[in-house]
C-alpha cells in the first residue's frame, strides 16, 4: 500500500520536471494547517467576530483570528517549505521500473548517511514513490555560477563541504556518479548541498545486483572519459572526483561547458580567462589532479581531494609564496610546516649534487619529516610550487590531440 503524499504535504508550486518525474514545492499540513483549511478557520473566526451578540465569544473569536494571520504567516515562511520529487504517472514515464528503482535508491542513499553538504530527506513513501526533502531557497549551483567567478578562496570554501560530503558517501561506499552544477543546491547560509542521488552506485551486494540493471551514466560533461564503456562494478569514486573537478572549474572560471578534461588549453584555462585574478596557478594545479584523461591519474577518492583542497585552503591563506616568517605547509602532507634545515649549505648541496652557484634553502616538514629542497636566487622569492619542470599541467599540454 502506497500513501499518497497529499495525506501530510500541500503543493504551493511547481519547482522543475525531468524524464523521470517533477519536483515540487511542499508545505508541510501536520505543522501549519493547508490553505483551504486556513481560509475556512478565517471564514469563522471573523463570522464570529463580525456577528455575534456575546461580547466575550467575540473577544476569543478575535485572538482565534490573530491565531490564523499568524499561520498564515508562518506557512509562506521559507522554513516551512520543503521539496517533493515525484514520479510521473507509469504512462508519462520513459522507462517507469528504472524509474521506480531510480528513487528506491535515491532515498536509501539520503537516509545512509547525514551531512550538512548533503540533500536531508524528511519523509518518503513506503513503496518510494515519492520522497520529501528539505528545500533550498537559493536554487541549483548552476544558476550561480557567476557568484564564483575568478574567485578561488570563495568557490574553494563553498566547494570544501562539498568535497566532505562525497567523502563521507565514499566512506561507505557509494559513489554518486551525478554531480553536476544542477544537482548542486544552495542553502540559505550559501552551503552547497548535493541532491538527485538518482544514479547512486552501493558497492555492498545487496545494491550491486540492482544497480547492474541500471547501467545507464549520468550527464557525459561531468563523466570521466575513462568510465565509458565500463561495467559499472569496475567503477571507483574517482569517478566522483572528476565530476567534483569539473565542478569547480566552473565555479572559478564561471561557465558551465568545459570540454573533456582540457581545462589547461587557452579556450578553458582559467589562468587565461581570469588573467588578472589571483591564485588561478593554484586552481589549475588542483584541476590537474582531478580533470584528467586517465583515472591512474586522478585523486582515488573524495577524501584524498579533501586533503588537496585543504592543503591550497592553506597555502592560499599565507599568501602563496615562500615569504620569510610566513607559514608554509608541506607539499607532501600539506599538515606540517616547514623548518628551516640549512642555508646555503656547501656540503648539503653536495650531498644533494646541486651546483654551488646557486642559493638555495633546505627545509624539512615538522609532520611527516618530508625534506625539500627550495631555490631562492638573489633577494627574489621563487614559488618552488610553480617550477614548470616538475608543474604537472606542463606535463599534459600536448594530450588533447
Ligand atoms: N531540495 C531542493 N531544494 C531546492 N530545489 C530543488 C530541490 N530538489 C530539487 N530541486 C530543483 O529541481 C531540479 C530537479 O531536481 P533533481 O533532484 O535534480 O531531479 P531530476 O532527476 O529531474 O534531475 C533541481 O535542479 C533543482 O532546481
Ligand atoms: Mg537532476
Amino acid at each position: 500500500m502506497t500513501r499518497p503524499f497529499r495525506e501530510r504535504w500541500e503543493v504551493i508550486r511547481g519547482l522543475g520536471s525531468g524524464g523521470q518525474g517533477e519536483v515540487l514545492l511542499m508545505r508541510d499540513s501536520r505543522a501549519i494547517d493547508p490553505r483551504p483549511k486556513l481560509a475556512i478557520r478565517v471564514k469563522d473566526t471573523l463570522e464570529v467576530v463580525l456577528r455575534s451578540p456575546d461580547e466575550s465569544s467575540r473577544e476569543a473569536a478575535f485572538d482565534d483570528f490573530i491565531v490564523c494571520l499568524r499561520d498564515i504567516e508562518r506557512s509562506n515562511a521559507v522554513e516551512n517549505h520543503y521539496a517533493l520529487k515525484v514520479l510521473h504517472q507509469p504512462t508519462q514515464a520513459r522507462d517507469s521500473q528504472n524509474a521506480a528503482e531510480r528513487l528506491r535508491r535515491e532515498i536509501d542513499a539520503m537516509r545512509r548517511i547525514e551531512h550538512s553538504n548533503l540533500l536531508k530527506i524528511v519523509d518518503a513513501d513506503e513503496g518510494y514513490l515519492w520522497y520529501v526533502s528539505k528545500y533550498h531557497q537559493g536554487g541549483n549551483l548552476h544558476d550561480h555560477l557567476g557568484d564564483y567567478a575568478a574567485d578561488l578562496p570563495s568557490a574553494l570554501t563553498a566547494f570544501r563541504g562539498l568535497v566532505e560530503g562525497v567523502a563521507r558517501l565514499h566512506d561507505q561506499g557509494i559513489i554518486h556518479r551525478d554531480i553536476k552544477p544542477k544537482n548542486i543546491f544552495l542553502a540559505s547560509d550559501r552551503r552547497l548541498v548535493l541532491g538527485d542521488f538518482g544514479l547512486v552506485y552501493f558497492s555492498d551486494d545487496q545494491h550491486t545486483r540492482i544497480s547492474n540493471t541500471l547501467s545507464n551514466a549520468g550527464t557525459r560533461d561531468f563523466m570521466p572519459g575513462w568510465a565509458n564503456g565500463r561495467r559499472i562494478e569496475q567503477l571507483t569514486p574517482a569517478f566522483d572526483v572528476f565530476s567534483l573537478g569539473k565542478v569547480l572549474w566552473t565555479m572559478v572560471s564561471g561557465r558551465s561547458f568545459l570540454n573533456f578534461w582540457y581545462y589547461y588549453t587557452d579556450e578553458f584555462n582559467v589562468e587565461t580567462i581570469h588573467f588578472v585574478a589571483e591564485h588561478m596557478d593554484l586552481a589549475n594545479e588542483l584541476f590537474s589532479k582531478c580533470i584528467v584523461e586517465h583515472e591512474a591519474d586522478c585523486l582515488p577518492n573524495a577524501t584524498e581531494l579533501l586533503a588537496a583542497v585543504d592543503n591550497t585552503l592553506s597555502r592560499m591563506k599565507t599568501g602563496g609564496g615562500f615569504g620569510d616568517g610566513v607559514a608554509r605547509f608541506c607539499r607532501v602532507c600539506g599538515i606540517g610546516e616547514y623548518r628551516l634545515m640549512a642555508d646555503h649549505d656547501a656540503q648539503t648541496a653536495l650531498n644533494f649534487g646541486i651546483s654551488l652557484s646557486a642559493d638555495f634553502r633546505l627545509y624539512m616538514c615538522r609532520h611527516c619529516g618530508h625534506v625539500d629542497l627550495f631555490h631562492v636566487p638573489d633577494g627574489e622569492r621563487l614559488n618552488r610550487w610553480k617550477n614548470e619542470s616538475r608543474d604537472p599541467i606542463s606535463k599534459r599540454k600536448s594530450s588533447p590531440n
